[in-house]
């Protein structure tokens, strides 16, 4: 286990998790890494650290630049375990080393989870001399956590953005130059669509202070490190937190006896005919972040689910209630299903995407039993109409 150089003297010293496929929900199917980085300066300091199964390997990897009971500082940007839970066992190997977090929201999120200890308080806009360099610190709160903050070292241009530009992505290159440019920026707008969307203003807060550091290097706490394709990224971001919007539709359905299908394929074929780009996802097959993410930047969703008993298949109440927890904004939206006798679950989707603030393209749209062709001509014609609107 070898750490690896990013700077003279910064390394990357963190752990691979290549077999990781689901974080709260969100399938990660490529795995992904949880990122610290060693700065050796008078004072040696250690930015972020690994999910606790993985603490091995980040200390063998430091281990192979340095004794890690010299680590001085241990700064935690961030307090969810993915990037705090080794910080019981370097305390253990580094006794003396003090750790620096966000206040009050840091200190109280790391003393509640792994019991009292003393931390040093971190306010925004604070700085850290370590030697050579001073560490800058800017609270990012809600990006995604209150806690979250970021730590710029201006020596190197280094900005440690810890899970803001990150992505579960886990691969043994480290820089973005290395890898496939679209993967990365897929993985990116993956992990924005799944973590931080809810959070788009204050994300936007902090892009605009990022883009005033003059940073060369952007170093997330997940996936791959941005360096030559730094405009990307940023752009990606002012993209993504501006919540702009494509011409483009997301149909996603559950069926019981095709029916509701029928009709999911008959929207998709009317977007189609607007010109509007268009995907049809069964939410059985399909996992929810992937249609998460084509929705972060889509202006239309249709929504149906047949009827059962007296409401919706499951898998898309499951749909909905993540739906709710990102809230991407300004959809315009279709509820529509088929029923056998009630039809409770297109009124229940109608009103779950209305009280979610969002736009009824068109009144709910309900069949009962199957859809014959002229149901079906009907549902594209209703389409169409709104849509010249
Ligand atoms: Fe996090
Ligand atoms: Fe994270």
């Amino acid at each position: 286990m070898q750490a690896y150089q990013i700077r003279n003297e910064v390394y990357w010293v963190g752990a691979i998790d290549w077999s990781l496929r689901t974080f709260h929900g969100y399938a990660t199917e490529r795995g992904s890494t949880y990122n610290a980085y060693l700065i050796i300066d008078e004072k040696i300091t250690l930015i972020d650290n690994v999910k606790e199964h993985l603490g091995d390997e980040m200390m063998a990897r430091i281990a192979s630049i340095i004794d890690p009971s010299k680590i001085e500082v241990i700064i935690s940007n961030h307090g969810e375990p993915d990037h705090s839970g080794s910080l019981l066992a370097l305390l253990k190997k580094a006794p003396h080393a003090k750790v620096y977090a966000s206040t009050p929201n840091g200190i109280r999120i790391l003393n509640a989870i792994y019991g009292e200890f003393p931390i040093v308080p971190v306010k925004n806009g604070d700085e850290l001399n370590i030697g050579k360099r001073t560490l800058k610190f800017i609270h990012a709160p809600m990006v995604h956590w209150p806690d979250s903050m970021v730590t710029y070292d201006a020596l190197d241009r280094i900005l440690f953005s810890n899970d803001a530009f990150g992505q579960h992505f886990a691969t043994s290159k480290r820089w973005d130059s290395e890898v496939d440019l679209a993967t990365a920026l897929f993985e990116a707008k993956k992990y924005y669509a799944n973590i931080v969307i809810p959070y788009s203003a204050q994300a936007n807060r902090l892009l605009t202070g990022v883009k005033t550091l003059g940073a060369e290097i952007i170093a997330p706490s997940h996936g791959i490190i941005w360096k030559d394709h730094l405009t990307e990224i940023v752009g990606l971001y002012d993209y993504l937190t501006t919540s702009q919007k494509q011409e483009k539709a997301v149909v996603v359905y559950d069926t019981m006896w095709e029916s509701t299908f029928k009709m999911a394929v008959a929207l998709t074929e009317a977007f189609k005919d607007a010109g509007i780009p268009v995907t049809l996802y069964d939410v059985k097959t399909t996992e929810i972040s992937d249609i998460m993410t084509d929705l972060a930047d889509a202006k239309y969703l249709a929504v149906g689910s047949s009827t059962i008993s007296n409401g919706m298949l499951s898998p898309i109440a499951g749909f909905l209630n993540y739906l709710r927890e990102m809230a991407p904004t300004q959809l315009r939206y279709i509820a529509f299903g088929s029923y056998g006798w009630g039809g409770q679950s297109i009124q229940m989707i109608d009103e779950q995407l209305e009280s979610m603030g969002y736009e009824r393209l068109v009144p709910k749209i309900r069949i009962n039993f199957v859809p014959r062709p002229n149901d079906l001509l009907q549902i594209r014609e209703s389409v169409l109409e709104a849509l010249k609107k």
